[in-house]
């Protein structure tokens, strides 16, 4: 065989082992999983709907996935040292990312997959069963300090708008402490000049109204936890379409949580 004839036969195997591998044998694999159907149980899964699907695009779009995975782990992997540092598996379903592993089934609505590679936040293939509270996902989305100070998440302020409210409050408005907000225009915890200033201008009523005494140390904390604590009256941050559609996709991955025959580790 001349060297010609051993390159291209050398090519030849090396793709079309990787087309097999890659392509063909996942291709037979997974072209028949179908969704889970049990008599007088919903099947699982079902293609996203609605404000849902609408919040995926924009989790797609603001690169919620560069620090996001949705894929839990099975117990052979993720390390954790327990009490009498024993190293040990499993850290994914330790950390309540799900009551199982994900597997293909999982993903066979979503085109495309949110996998996601980094594991910079927590997994959220299972969120909506973690922590179902939509006020709690747009206070944190609106401000991540809100809820760990730590956290190093970006704000996503531009999902909501701050306005006067005209006649009665709207029933979508967040109810935050005035020490929440983020943005200029939005009111944060005040520096001690700042908050001299508001006493001056403002103490005196404020006081009266609450039956604080505003000279003494513990009238100050008090009308200070009052001014941090209490919802602007007059002000309300309302989510956009935006807002709402993500945070009805968080809700809505529930990844995880439906037992199924193959996830069995
Ligand atoms: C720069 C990395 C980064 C990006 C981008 C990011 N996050 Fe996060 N996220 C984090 C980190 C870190 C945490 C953990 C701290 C916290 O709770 O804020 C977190 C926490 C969360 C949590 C709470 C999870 C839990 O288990 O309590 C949710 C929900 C969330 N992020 C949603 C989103 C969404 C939706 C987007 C896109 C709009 C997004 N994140 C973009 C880093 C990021």
């Amino acid at each position: 065989m001349d060297r010609g004839m051993v390159i291209f036969l050398g090519a030849l195997l090396t793709f079309s082992s990787s087309w097999l591998g890659l392509i063909l044998f996942p291709f037979w694999q997974l072209r028949d999983e179908k969704p889970l159907t049990k008599d007088g149980e919903d099947p699982y899964p079902v293609p996203l709907q609605g404000l849902a699907l609408a919040g995926k695009t924009v989790y797609q779009n603001n690169g919620c996935m560069y620090c996001h995975t949705q894929q839990v782990r099975s117990e052979r992997f993720g390390n954790w040292w327990d009490a009498n540092g024993e190293q040990r598996t499993g850290a994914d379903i330790r950390r309540s990312y799900g009551q199982r592993r994900t597997v293909s089934r999982d993903y066979i609505y979503d085109n495309p997959t949110m996998l996601g590679t980094m594991r910079t936040g927590p997994d959220l293939a299972n969120i909506g069963v973690r922590n179902p509270s939509a006020p709690w996902h747009h206070t944190h989305l609106l401000n991540p300090r809100s809820a760990n100070a730590w956290s190093i998440m970006p704000s996503f302020a531009f999902f909501y708008t701050r306005e006067k409210v005209v006649g009665t409050r709207s029933d979508k408005a967040l109810s935050l402490g005035r020490e929440w907000t983020v943005n200029p225009g939005y009111r944060w915890k005040p520096s001690a000049k700042e908050w001299d200033a508001i006493l001056a201008a403002q103490g005196p009523a404020l006081a009266a109204q609450k039956g604080i005494d505003p000279a003494s140390a513990e009238g100050k904390k008090q009308l200070l936890d009052y001014w941090l604590t209490t919802p602007e009256e007059d002000y309300q941050v309302i989510p956009n379409a935006d807002g709402d559609a993500l945070v009805a996709y968080l809700l809505a991955l529930r990844k995880a949580e439906v037992p199924l025959p193959e996830a069995k580790e």
